[in-house]
């Protein structure tokens, strides 16, 4: 078994935070491990947790559009969370779930090794992105870390209701086919 199978392993059987005790399934992550984009989110939502799968709610549903008008789908990316099981009612994660999730999320990169990621929402760009700045100001940035960059954009779930936002993120990840192509980074 792979590395990225035996960390699944590990996760399915978490119980470093409390969010095990209400989670249905972990939702570990999905796509081609061999992808040289990452996408993360945030955290799991209803749908997720039922099906041990990220974005495969509306807000899912619009991310796969985004990727298509790209040239992108799920089997050229992959997709993980920064916390690997659903937070009650969809509350946001607290600190110390972030830092007892965060090291399987570095440890999927480390694994999967892609060269662009895309952080999608405060969360993953805070802790990928490593900024404190508010969505509005960094969305679009790339960041270099070492040999990969990091693009912030807008969750897609808020772009479902802020269709100034979903235009902005449209703009931010057509940087994408780009940032693949480039041989330096
Ligand atoms: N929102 C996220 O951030 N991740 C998911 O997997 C689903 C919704």
């Amino acid at each position: 078994m792979n590395e990225l199978e035996l960390l699944r392993q590990e996760i399915e059987a978490c119980t470093k935070c409390d969010l095990y005790k209400t989670r249905t399934r972990v939702v570990f992550g999905d796509g081609n491990p061999n992808a040289k984009l990452l996408i993360v989110g945030e955290a799991p939502g209803y749908y997720e947790d039922k099906r041990g799968l990220p974005f495969v709610g509306s807000a899912g549903k619009l991310l796969d559009k985004l990727l298509e008008e790209i040239g992108l789908n799920r089997d050229k990316v992959y997709i993980a969370n920064v916390i690997k099981c659903r937070p009650p009612n969809n509350r946001d994660p607290n600190i110390d779930e972030v830092s007892a999730c965060s090291p399987y999320l570095f440890a999927q990169i480390s694994y999967i090794s892609p060269r662009v990621i895309i952080t999608m929402g405060n969360h993953s760009t805070r802790l990928l992105a490593e900024t404190d700045l508010g969505m509005t100001k960094v969305h679009g940035r790339v960041f270099k870390k070492g040999d990969k960059v990091v693009l912030p954009t807008f969750h897609p779930a808020a772009c479902l209701y802020h269709p100034e936002w979903l235009k902005l993120s449209r703009e931010d990840l057509a940087k994408i086919p780009d940032l693949l192509s480039k041989k330096d980074l």
